[in-house]
């Protein structure tokens, strides 16, 4: 069989996937043909073993890369099988006796990019694994700073090219280093996105999603970041007495820094927010810190700028009524029902944000 043209032949020629495999069986497998012969090698005297061995282990190299010529071509003409007789048509919403809509998280998302829109801000993303540089350093935190313990890191294994693990973005705050580095000043963004944390019960999640904003320009006051707080919440809640109460807190990437609270009231029995019979906090804010901006390679003398972080599974359990997170992310298709949206309601502002 040595140097046998019809077995390439009949790979060549194979009709299926399913012969190739029985063909590579028959031959290279266990006890087949070349692999009886490769054995009997070792039985031979020297001299006729010089003679044979080059030529069954050429033969056995010709049938294997016949074998995986074959084997792709057949699996290519396969593929455009299918992709020519399998249409599927992306733009056609899910029936509704899928199942499917729109998780209320994405819903919220699209909400803030159409408020914030109308407000003049572009929408930013950044990586969710990130170097620590970007995650805290950057922002202010350098090594052994106490504010790096304040959130429970997911480190990652240093790669063996690294000197410092890189994290899974603990806050969405790493954008706004991205954003004045990569476009510079002025700076009018919103970050929506995934944040992780090792964290975990009724109001905490190891995964979450928070929304960054950033405004750097020149002669950017507290004012302005207390009435783009208020409009948007205005916006997004669709209430005009939408109260805002503005403390001062820490945190290390601004200066002065405010926690902000708004104020809620009670209708039929439950609590929502607007009006001020209580306060709830719903996000960190402050005036970015000159450090941040020299470390982005900006002048703080020449730009300043304001930075807030909002949670938003907790804007969507305020605005929809739903009060466990976890429920967020078990994939439950009940809930998904009772709680998501229809792939037709995009929201709008002239439609009524939540509409
Ligand atoms: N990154 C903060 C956190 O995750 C939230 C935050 C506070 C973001 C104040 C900001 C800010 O931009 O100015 O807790």
């Amino acid at each position: 069989m040595a140097a046998n043209p019809e077995i390439l032949d009949q790979i060549a020629n194979a009709p299926d996937l399913g012969e190739v495999e029985a063909l590579r069986v028959r031959l290279l497998g266990k006890s087949g043909e070349i692999t009886t012969q490769l054995k009997s090698l070792g039985g031979m005297d020297a001299e006729t073993r010089a003679a044979e061995a080059p030529k069954v282990h050429a033969l056995r190299e010709a049938v294997t890369s016949a074998l995986s010529e074959r084997k792709s071509a057949l699996e290519v003409a396969e593929l455009d099988r299918r992709l020519a007789t399998e249409t599927i048509d992306l733009s056609l919403p899910a029936p509704e006796s899928v199942g499917g809509t729109v998780h209320p998280v994405s819903q919220v998302m699209d909400e803030l990019a159409e408020i914030f829109a109308d407000l003049g801000f572009a929408v930013a993303e950044g990586p969710e694994i990130e170097t620590q540089w970007y995650n805290f350093s950057a922002l202010n935190m350098p090594e052994n700073h106490p504010a790096r313990a304040m959130q429970d890191t997911f480190y990652l294994e240093p790669r063996e090219s690294e000197t410092e693990a890189r994290v899974l973005r603990t806050h969405t705050s790493p954008v706004q280093i991205r954003m004045m580095e990569s476009s510079g000043a002025p700076v009018r963004v919103i970050a929506p996105g995934r944040v992780y944390r090792s964290d975990s019960d009724a109001t905490h999640t190891p995964m979450f999603h928070q929304v960054e904003g950033l405004v750097i320009d020149r002669a950017i006051t507290m004012g302005h970041l207390k009435w783009t707080l208020e409009t948007f919440l205005k916006a997004f809640f669709e209430r005009d007495d939408i109260v805002l109460r503005m403390r001062p807190s820490y945190f290390p990437f601004t200066e002065p820094s405010a926690e902000v609270d708004v104020g809620w009231s009670m209708e039929k029995g439950r609590r929502v927010v607007g009006g001020q019979e209580g306060w709830m906090e719903v996000l960190g804010s402050g005036m970015v810190h000159p450090n941040v901006i020299r470390n982005c390679g900006l002048d703080p003398d020449e730009w300043q700028g304001f930075a807030f972080g909002c949670g938003i599974d907790r804007l969507a359990m305020l605005k929809y009524g739903m009060n466990d997170l976890r429920a967020f992310f078990d994939g439950d298709i009940r809930w998904l029902k009772h709680y998501g949206f229809r792939a037709l309601d995009v929201p709008t502002l002239s439609g009524g944000v939540g509409a």
